[in-house]
């Protein structure tokens, strides 16, 4: 098979680039290694910022996203059995984010390919990429038993964190830069009202825990838990017992509602960067090239900022015969990484309680709360961040 663009992984990324050069007018494959009702039950983010809502509409897929999707323009932080709500259009001039969950994104985009007839090939694993430095690269696969080669003008590998397109290229050209964090986070789904029509951040003297939601019947949280805790190791009591104490507020009205708990996992939480993201004809998008740890909701939408980069390089290069645009890909797409990776582990070390920490460390986190309860400035910080960088 032949192609013009190999896009390895039918995750958010590779789904909106096989969109987005659809629109275009160009050519790709699109290569996904597990079937399709597992790709769209996979529980993963929720949060997306102003700029990943308005991409997918731009892309034609933003009709059940404008009528499901839950605007949100504000968050709460809690901490000390204080609250504090963050304005974010007022501190940014209109930014929202909106929750839509990755599963509906990943469904979209699934049924707008399938419409157009775009190839889609689920349980098709790629095995390498070759020749990635050459003008001719390949994607060899197996598709359901079968062995095949898949002969490209340009691949990109949108597989992942546990991919293999990363390995392409030669590891003497390239760098990673890694932290993981003394700490995981137990995530829960659940068939309840969220309890508060806002996401809410809070930090307690237990850990950190989240309270979000996917509908306005169904909850989603999280806690902080030790690392290498097992999902299984927390009954779904234990589990509503913790987040009543670590959300507690001075505010006899608020109550946490719980109802039946519906999947319950464990994500190790850490910050990954390889760089560069491109060598020769092979680009990596998403979760290939980097790894945020979920506190600061960045995953998904760094993954659409490097999509939404590469289709705008290569539309250029292919309209005009100009490669400025896809030979600043790598660096155009880090500097945007780099400031989610700032902002995910300032978050992450702001409300996350690590292992021995001191009395010290608690003072500090709290100072920097109160920080952005008092000061404009540090608010407008957080609030542009969380409500995203451009692309
Ligand atoms: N061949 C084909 N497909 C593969 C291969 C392979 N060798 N390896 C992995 N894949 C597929 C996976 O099955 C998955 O569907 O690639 C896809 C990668 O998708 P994601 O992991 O969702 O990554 P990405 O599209 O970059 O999305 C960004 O950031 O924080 C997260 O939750 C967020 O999942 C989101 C991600
Ligand atoms: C989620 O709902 O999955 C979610 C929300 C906000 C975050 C992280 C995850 O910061």
């Amino acid at each position: 098979m032949r192609t013009t663009v190999g896009i390895i992984g039918a995750g958010p990324a590779g789904l909106l680039l096989g969109r987005l050069l659809q629109n275009a007018g160009i050519r790709s494959v699109v290569l996904e290694s597990r079937d399709r009702p597992y790709v769209e039950r996979r529980q993963r983010a929720g949060i997306l910022e102003q700029g990943t809502a308005d991409a997918l509409r731009a892309a034609g897929v933003g009709a059940r996203l404008d009528r499901e999707g839950l605007e949100h323009t504000g968050i709460e932080l809690r901490f000390d059995r204080r609250r504090h709500r963050v304005d974010l259009p007022a501190l940014t001039g209109s930014r929202t984010v909106t929750v839509y969950a990755q599963t509906e994104v990943c469904k979209d985009l699934i049924a707008a390919r399938l419409a157009d007839g775009a190839p889609l090939l689920f349980e098709a694993q790629a095995l390498a990429v070759e020749d990635a430095g050459t003008d001719r690269p390949r994607v060899r696969y197996r598709h359901r038993g079968r062995e095949a080669v898949l002969d490209c003008d340009y691949v990109v590998g949108c597989d992942g964190f546990r991919g293999v397109s990363r390995a392409a290229i030669p590891a003497a050209l390239t760098r990673t830069y890694e932290r993981t964090y003394p700490y995981g986070s137990l995530g829960i789904l659940a068939d309840v009202a969220p309890s508060h029509d806002e996401l809410v951040y809070a930090r307690g003297d237990r850990g950190f825990a989240l309270l979000s939601m996917r509908s306005p019947s169904v909850t989603r949280a999280y806690l902080q838990v030790p690392a290498g805790t097992e999902a299984g190791a927390w009954s779904h009591e234990e589990i509503w017992d913790e987040l009543d104490r670590r959300l507690e507020v001075e505010d006899p009205a608020w109550r946490l509602a719980r109802g039946p708990v519906t999947a319950a996992s464990v994500t190790p939480m850490r910050s990954h960067v390889h760089e560069p993201m491109r060598h020769g004809r092979l680009f990596l998008a998403g979760d290939a090239a980097h790894i945020v740890p979920p506190t600061g909701a960045k995953g998904l939408n760094l993954a659409v900022g490097d999509v939404v980069t590469f289709a705008r390089a290569l539309t250029a290069h292919l309209d005009t015969g100009d490669p400025a645009l896809l030979d600043a890909y790598s660096a155009t797409c880090l500097r945007r990484v780099w400031q989610a990776e700032r902002f995910s582990y300032a978050m992450t070390t702001l409300l996350h309680r690590a292992p021995g920490a001191t009395g010290f460390d608690d003072r500090i986190q709290l100072a920097g709360l109160d920080r952005l309860t008092t000061s404009r400035a540090a608010e407008t910080e957080l609030a542009e961040a969380y409500t995203g960088f451009p692309f």
